[in-house]
């Protein structure tokens, strides 16, 4: 052979050799320089074999079929009381709750709190299967100029339709589904 030739099968060799030290191994797959790649089926955290090793090229939260998020993306529910944010820690990254609250109709009440509304209090709290709902813990009656009266006691009301009863008392079940308080006016 020309020396020429040699050199060309050397330069050849060598090119083909250092494109072969370039490729990444990962997950018992061969990856070629530059090329990109997912894990498990996620396509939102993403690889890149960068001249040998490994590199994260996209780090983003699965929101299922709203696609990736960016870390920092923020999805609410009940009217803002109830946040989950992209969150970035340790080896995991995901949607975490930045923010539980219950939504009374009108304003966010926190997990453990209490809230009144018509003389019927509930407390805002979280299921064992970490669903977050009211849950009634007192039943009053409501007078006609909106005081709250225990159950017994005897007061004017006026009923939705604007009738105003003088004498009426209310009755109370805290257990029923939906709960109960039903007003009785004797005049
Ligand atoms: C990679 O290959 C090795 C040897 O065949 C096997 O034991 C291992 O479970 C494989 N790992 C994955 C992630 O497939
Ligand atoms: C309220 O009224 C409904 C309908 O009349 C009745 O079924 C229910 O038992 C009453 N509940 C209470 C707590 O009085």
């Amino acid at each position: 052979m020309e020396s020429w030739q040699l050199t060309a099968w050397g330069l050849l060799i060598a090119f083909a050799f250092a494109a072969v030290a370039q490729q990444c191994t990962d997950d018992n797959k061969t990856y070629d320089d530059g090329e990109i790649y997912a894990r498990d089926g996620n396509p939102c955290i993403k690889y890149v074999c960068n001249k040998g090793s490994v590199e994260i090229s996209l780090l983003e939260c699965n929101d299922g079929s709203e696609g990736c998020k960016p870390i920092g993306a923020k999805k609410t529910y009940f009217n803002g009381c109830l946040v989950m944010e992209c969150v970035h820690s340790g080896n995991s990254i995901g949607f975490q709750f930045t923010k539980e609250a219950c939504h009374d109709g009108t304003k966010c009440v926190d997990l453990n709190t209490e809230s009144t509304t018509n003389c019927m209090t509930r407390r805002c709290e979280k299921n064992s299967d970490g669903a977050i709902q009211f849950t009634y813990t007192v039943l009053k009656c409501e007078d006609i100029d909106g005081n709250c009266l225990n159950p017994g006691d005897t007061f004017q009301y006026k009923f939705k339709d604007g009738t105003i009863g003088n004498s009426c008392t209310c009755t109370t079940d805290i257990n029923a589904s939906p709960v109960q308080v039903n007003y009785t006016c004797t005049s």
